[in-house]
């Protein structure tokens, strides 16, 4: 594997910031493989909550989970991330997973938008304890067209310094409009 993948990168930064048995969301579920990586960093003591809006997505992630032998520390909704105010308490979580778009393998014209993507971070802001964080994986061009990046992107660059830490990664010398790791920390 290419330890550069975006995915792979945003796992080595959450390893590197957030401690073991915590309380995690997976905002956007997919596949399950952010959910896998949770609930492994999770531990018996943590929790993972993990959205998606595609039963599809729901049954892949726990075909995962139980091929892996995980069995107890995650509870998969079906629902979209906008919502996850009524799953968790205020102040409460460790670190929230975004890995916008569409499902691998599934119909691209399901995808994440921009207007519930930004409702769902701001929600999952007031959700994260303070020295909490938040992983998001934006992607643009193809089917994603660029509304979603950019709306994303804007609103997270209004933030306030004294609250929130924001780091925008970019792949510079990559081609045909690569995938942005960015990270936040709310203070
Ligand atoms: C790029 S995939 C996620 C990949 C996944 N994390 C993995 O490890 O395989 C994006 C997912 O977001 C889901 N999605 C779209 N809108 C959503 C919403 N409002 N709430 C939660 N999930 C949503 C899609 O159904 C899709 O499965």
């Amino acid at each position: 594997m290419d330890n550069s993948q975006i995915t792979h990168w945003c796992h080595e930064v959450i390893h590197s910031q957030v401690k073991e048995g915590g309380r995690y969301i997976d905002a956007t579920m997919g596949n399950g493989n952010d959910t896998l990586f949770l609930c492994e960093l999770a531990g018996e003591k943590g929790k993972v909550t993990a959205f998606d809006i595609q039963e599809q997505a729901v049954e892949h992630t726990k075909a995962l989970l139980e091929n892996h032998g995980i069995r107890e520390n995650f509870r998969l909704v079906l629902d979209g991330h906008e919502h996850m105010a009524e799953y968790e308490e205020p102040g409460s979580v460790d670190l929230i997973c975004f890995n916008f778009g569409y499902l691998p393998g599934g119909d691209h014209r399901i995808a994440t938008q921009p207007e519930t993507s930004i409702q769902a971070i701001e929600t999952g802001l007031s959700l994260l304890k303070h020295g909490g964080m938040m992983s998001l994986c934006i992607y643009s061009g193809g089917d994603t067209g660029f509304e979603e990046k950019e709306a994303i992107l804007e609103y997270l660059s209004r933030l306030p310094s004294k609250n929130y830490t924001v780091i925008v990664n970019e792949y510079c010398n990559r081609k045909n409009h690569p995938p942005v790791p960015v990270f936040l920390w709310k203070k």
